[in-house]
Parts: C-alpha cells; sequence; structure tokens
C-alpha cells in the first residue's frame, strides 16, 4: 500500500469512528475535532480518540471556601466528562483549581454544590465508608512529592493500598511481584524510599496506585519534581498502562509538552473550562 493510500484508509477508519462516537456522544466527537483541528500534524491514533463510554461525568461543581466572612470561589461551575480508556491532561495557572478538581473527582474531598458521578453513583451521596470503599476500588493517585512510607522498604510501600482492601497478603505479594516488573523496580523491591532516584520513586508511586487496579488514575503533576528524562519516563509509563491494562488517566500538568501527548488537554482558567 502506498503512503497516501494507508494515511487515507486510516482517515477513513477515523471518520468512521467519529461517526459513531457521534451518535453515541456529540460532545466527545465535537471535542475529538476540535483536538484534531488544534493540532493536524500529531498521528491520528485511533486509540487516542475519545473511545469508551463516559466513566466519569462532572456537573455544574462549585466549591467554595470561607475564610472569616469571605467566600473564595476555587470552582465555579465546572462541568466536563472523562471517558473510559482516555488520557486527559488539565492544565491553568497555579491557583486555577486544578488539584481541587482532581480531589473532587477522585473522592478526596466534597464539592460544596454540583456533582461527581461515576454511572449512577454519585460521590456526594456516599457515606464516609462507601467513599472510602470506592476510592480504594475505584482510583489510584499519585501525587507530586510520592508519598511513599520512608520507614517501609518498597515491597511492602507497594501492598499499602492492598491492606487497606483487606486482599489475601500471597495474591497481594504476587501482585507487588508483577508491579514492580512493569515499572523497572523488580530488582529494588528490598530497598527503601530513601535508595531510590526522583524517577524509581514515581515509578514505584504509580505501581502503589496500580494494586487494586484501578479504572482511573488520578496524578496531580507526577512530573513535577523530576527532570524532563524521568518526567518523559513517567508519561510513557502511564501511556503503557493504559495501552496494557486499559486504565483511565487524568494527570494535572503544567507542562505543555506532556499536556500535548494527552489525547485531550482541558484547561481550567480561574475556576472554569476554559472552552
Ligand atoms: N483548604 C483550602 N482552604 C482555602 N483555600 C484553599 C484551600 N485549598 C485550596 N485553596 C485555594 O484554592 C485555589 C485553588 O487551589 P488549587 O490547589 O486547586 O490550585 P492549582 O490549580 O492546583 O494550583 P497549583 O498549580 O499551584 O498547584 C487557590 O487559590 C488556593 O489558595
Ligand atoms: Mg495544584
Amino acid at each position: 500500500m502506498t503512503k497516501s493510500g494507508g494515511l487515507d484508509a486510516v482517515k477513513t477508519e477515523a471518520i468512521d469512528r467519529l461517526i459513531e462516537i457521534f451518535d453515541n456522544d456529540p460532545a466527545a466527537a465535537a471535542q475529538a475535532i476540535k483536538d484534531y483541528a488544534r493540532r493536524p500534524n500529531q498521528d491520528i491514533s485511533l486509540k487516542t480518540i475519545a473511545v469508551g463510554p463516559v466513566l466519569l461525568s462532572v456537573r455544574d461543581l462549585i466549591k467554595t471556601y470561607k475564610r472569616g466572612r469571605q467566600h473564595l470561589m476555587v470552582l465555579d461551575g465546572v462541568s466536563l466528562d472523562i471517558h473510559e480508556g482516555e488520557f486527559v491532561a488539565i492544565t491553568g495557572a497555579s491557583g486555577s483549581g486544578k488539584s481541587t478538581l482532581l480531589q473532587l473527582m477522585g473522592g478526596l474531598d466534597k464539592p460544596t454544590s454540583g456533582e461527581v458521578m461515576y454511572g449512577d453513583v454519585n460521590l456526594a451521596k456516599l457515606s464516609d465508608s462507601k467513599l472510602s470503599v470506592f476510592r480504594q476500588q475505584t482510583v489510584g493517585f499519585v501525587f507530586q512529592f510520592f508519598y511513599l512510607q520512608p520507614f517501609l522498604r518498597l515491597s511492602r510501600n507497594l501492598e499499602v493500598p492492598g491492606m487497606f482492601a483487606r486482599t489475601e497478603s500471597k495474591s497481594r505479594r504476587t501482585k507487588v511481584a508483577e508491579l514492580a516488573e512493569k515499572v523497572g523496580l523488580s530488582d529494588r523491591l528490598k530497598h527503601y524510599p530513601k535508595e531510590l532516584s526522583g524517577g524509581q520513586m514515581q515509578r514505584a508511586a504509580i505501581a502503589r496506585a496500580l494494586l487494586n487496579l484501578p479504572k482511573i488514575i488520578l496524578a496531580d503533576e507526577p512530573t513535577g519534581n523530576l527532570d524532563t528524562a524521568n518526567g518523559a519516563a513517567i508519561i510513557e509509563l502511564f501511556e503503557t498502562i493504559r495501552r496494557e491494562l486499559g486504565t483511565t488517566i487524568v494527570i494535572v500538568t503544567h507542562d505543555p509538552v506532556i499536556a500535548r501527548r494527552a489525547d485531550r488537554e482541558i484547561r481550567i482558567r480561574d475556576g472554569k473550562v476554559d472552552a
């Protein structure tokens, strides 16, 4: 097949796919077209067009903090959908509300009003204990500063989410070994965090987030503390995880290069989605 024939075939397939998405979800199709228009020189990978059904739906999210008499409006009516298997970057200036949004999306905090829905489950309506089970089963969190337990060896650090979820210890250890292999840390399991490099610590934190096989990973500036090469390795790891496990990935980032590697960028400005 000639090069242009190959490209045409890919485009035809992409258009068919868009029509299919359009029938199910016009907003996602519109977004995919907008993203393509913004960076038409990129390879059109069908995997990178929002394909799966909606996993998580945010509606009219408002978050205010009260300080004395003052109300600080941090999120001012955010609505968005994240699809299964998507890789989404959330960007915006410092203080625009990105971390707050991510925490609400993962049920780490409750909104002042509005909804975070996973299917028909509204996080705001869950009791604290149900919310904690939901987080264990559905969400993996990754942060800029890793938060590994300094006094536990890596193997134990990776087991931590399984301990809370009360999984059987033998299967937990098998899982830890598999995940360490996936993130390239099999030979570091006996080490303590301080004996690891920054990139290795972040890979460990990602392995830990995967232990309960979450549907979604929410990562707040996961490369913020790393140099360019280590940051790129972390993004490649997320891409592998998405491809091999089908995990939906949402990352907050300041780095425009990383944002461009995502399927879609959602920009937050002054607590609103910047259209
Ligand atoms: N617990 C809190 N009490 C009061 N104000 C808060 C609280 N948490 C966050 N804020 C305020 O909410 C705003 C948004 O904070 P947030 O951490 O979501 O921003 P961000 O976009 O993640 O910024 P950065 O890029 O610097 O991490 C900021 O003005 C911050 O001061
Ligand atoms: Mg932040």
